[in-house]
């Protein structure tokens, strides 16, 4: 059973797109939180906006920073950074050290890990690192819950979109092709479920998939029209172009090693012929609600972004 008042729970990437969703729900039921960012940008903002949690900076590449970071934790939240070269090594690393920490006589009972859907893809790198993390930590004696959310509807820059005059989304790969999305808005609420829950989710594998039709971006950006009440085009950007610019935003500006490159550009050509296409029903399941659908997602999005001015 959760103690809510003494236990204590690790976020990791709590600066991203997935942990920034769950937050709130954590901060609702526990009362001892860590969280974990990268940089020390993310650290003071983290401490801005969360005053009452811990805040430790770490590299999960680095073997000792799990261990750290680890110290003391009941339950903890797994994202991996993305596109990382060593995804693989990271998880790894992350999963010992749950082990050592356990071992030792630590408190660790339940490690939340999110994946991705469908880990088995061979041809899609950032996947297939996934899946050896899986099979680790299935094989592992901590007790775990993996989520498998797939393409996130907040990778549409809606904001800028709002913006511009003539707005044009520049996908990195054919616009046509169809994708099921999920919000972050789904993913927060459903890794809180299990975190609060735990004990009734041990062992299971849940793909978090929002949108019940899959839609391409051409068919994403028809509804962010009828929202925005002016019309938003896709354009197909050149995969060079996408490569460079892309990933080297991911990389936080910074030229990205070749590796890191090689991850997006193999998952950009993928994207481009197949999408990627997944389930609702459990995510329906897991929420008890149904999942946010699209135009309810950019609604939502618009009017956070308007009450933000
Ligand atoms: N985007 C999608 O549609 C999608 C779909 C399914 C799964 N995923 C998976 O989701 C994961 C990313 O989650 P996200 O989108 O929530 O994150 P995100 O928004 O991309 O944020 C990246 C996070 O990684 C941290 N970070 C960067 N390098 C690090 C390092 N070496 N050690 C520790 N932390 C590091 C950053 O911290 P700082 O802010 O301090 O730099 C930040 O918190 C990836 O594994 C990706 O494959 C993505």
């Amino acid at each position: 059973m959760p103690d809510f008042q003494n236990d204590l729970i690790l976020i990791t990437c709590a600066s991203g797109k997935q942990s920034t969703a769950l937050i709130p729900h954590i901060q609702r039921s526990y009362k001892k939180i860590r969280l974990q960012c990268n940089s020390s940008t993310s650290a003071q903002s983290l401490q801005d906006r969360y005053p009452d949690s811990e805040i430790v900076q770490a590299d999960l590449a680095n073997s000792d920073d799990c261990h750290r970071i680890l110290k003391d934790v009941t339950a903890c939240f797994l994202v991996l950074p993305p596109f990382h070269p060593h995804e693989t090594t990271l998880g790894v690393n992350f999963i010992d050290a749950c082990i050592a920490q356990k071992d030792n006589g630590g408190p660790l009972e339940h490690v939340v890990y999110s994946s991705v859907i469908h880990p088995i893809l061979t041809k899609l790198l950032n996947h297939d690192c996934k899946r050896y993390i899986e099979e680790y930590l299935i094989e592992s004696v901590v007790s775990y819950t993996i989520l498998q959310p797939t393409h996130m509807m907040e990778m549409l820059p809606l904001h800028k979109l709002m913006q511009e005059e003539k707005p044009i989304h520049s996908v990195n790969w054919n616009p046509a092709t169809r994708f099921s999305f999920v919000t972050t808005r789904d993913i927060g609420e459903a890794a809180g479920k299990v975190l609060r829950e735990r004990e009734r989710h041990v062992a299971a594998t849940y793909q978090l998939v929002s949108t019940a039709v899959p839609l391409s971006y051409v068919e994403a950006c028809a509804i962010v029209s009828k929202v925005l009440g002016k019309e938003v085009k896709a354009e197909h950007k050149g995969f060079e172009d996408a490569v460079d610019t892309s990933i080297k935003m991911i990389n936080g500006g910074k030229e990205p090693p070749k590796a890191m490159k090689e991850i997006g550009a193999r998952m950009f050509l993928y994207y481009n012929e197949r999408g990627l296409i997944g389930n609702s029903n459990v995510l329906r399941w897991l929420l008890e609600r149904e999942p946010t659908g699209y135009e309810e997602w950019v609604r939502l999005r618009v009017k956070e972004i308007e009450d933000q001015k």
